[in-house]
């Protein structure tokens, strides 16, 4: 694999690769890399003949200073996960490759609607960064398909009504969620956790199991998320939200929806974490 740092090295590579009939794969990253990252790289080498990955932590998505200073940054670890798992070409470039101009006066990129509320809600404009860094990328890299984890949920949605509004001629395709054993989503934000906040962490996904399993017996939205969320705060998390949406939209689910996502963020000591499970209600009577 090649690591390079510039958007003309990257255009050279990519255009040499469209050049010999290669289709082009691109994987979005902030780095620290885990399983889960890996998982999208091999969906990418599957369904695609050259793949770019990209590790930049995205300054103008992060809505707090902290959280941005301490993300953890380990690219030679990360560049010898993708060297294994045949990743082309690691493009890693700095803030002032990314935005020469410097953020503040970036064109931004806004979806509306699907960035609004949960963590759109709790992170004021952090989809607004995600969505500007994720097309300039798309500009940069010009994938026919580019690979998004569903751990962020609302992230695919953003970027996929993003790539059909703006009619970008790029392939999305959504990765299921790489679990630990005990059901936790593997996440960079593990990393903050101690070992006993690691065990109670297991507890987000069975709280969103245990919601899941209320509304296929029938009972309201309103009484099953209350008691998940009473169940997690009880467990030591701080939960942010828990809601129940409609997966295809993400708009608030009614009682005669089947198609649905419970999604929720929660705080476990200094780490948020967040999951999400998709459900299809039964019709009633079966
Ligand atoms: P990051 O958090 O590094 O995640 C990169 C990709 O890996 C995302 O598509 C994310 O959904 C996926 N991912 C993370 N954990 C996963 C898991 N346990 N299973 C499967 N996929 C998982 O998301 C970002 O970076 C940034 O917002 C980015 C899109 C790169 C824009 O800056």
């Amino acid at each position: 694999m090649i690591t390079i740092h510039t958007v003309s090295e990257l255009r050279q590579l990519v255009s040499a690769a469209k050049a010999a009939g290669k289709t082009v794969g691109f994987v979005p990253t902030m780095g620290n890399l885990h399983a889960g990252h890996i998982s999208l790289i091999n969906q990418a080498t599957a369904n695609t003949d050259f793949v770019v990955s990209s590790i930049f932590v995205n300054p103008l998505q992060f809505n707090d200073k902290g959280d941005l200073e301490r993300y953890p940054r380990t690219l030679g670890a990360d560049q010898e996960k993708l060297t294994a798992a045949k990743c082309d070409v690691l493009f890693a470039p700095d803030v002032d490759e990314m935005y020469p101009d410097g953020q503040q006066g970036q064109t931004i990129v806004q979806v509306p609607v699907v960035s609004e509320g949960l963590c759109g809600g709790s992170r004021p404009g952090h989809f607004d960064g995600v969505a500007t860094v994720v097309s300039k990328l798309f500009n940069m890299v010009q994938p026919d398909v580019a690979f998004f984890g569903q751990k962020d949920f609302q992230q695919v949605a953003v970027i996929r009504k993003m790539v059909a509004d703006l009619n970008l001629p790029i392939s999305i395709v959504s990765v299921p969620t790489m679990r630990a054993k005990n059901g936790l989503a593997l996440s960079s934000r593990n990393g903050y956790l101690s070992a006993q906040e690691l065990d109670t962490a297991t507890g987000l996904y069975k709280t969103l199991n245990a919601l899941a399993a209320e509304l296929q017996q029938g009972k309201s939205i309103a009484t099953s998320v209350e008691n998940a969320t009473k169940n997690l705060n009880a467990i030591g998390f701080r939960t942010d939200y828990i809601e129940v949406r409609r997966s295809h939209d993400l708009k608030p689910a009614s009682a005669s929806d089947t198609d649905l996502v419970i999604i929720a963020a929660a705080w476990l000591g200094s780490a948020r974490l967040i999951d999400n499970i998709e459900l299809t209600l039964k019709p009633s009577g079966e």
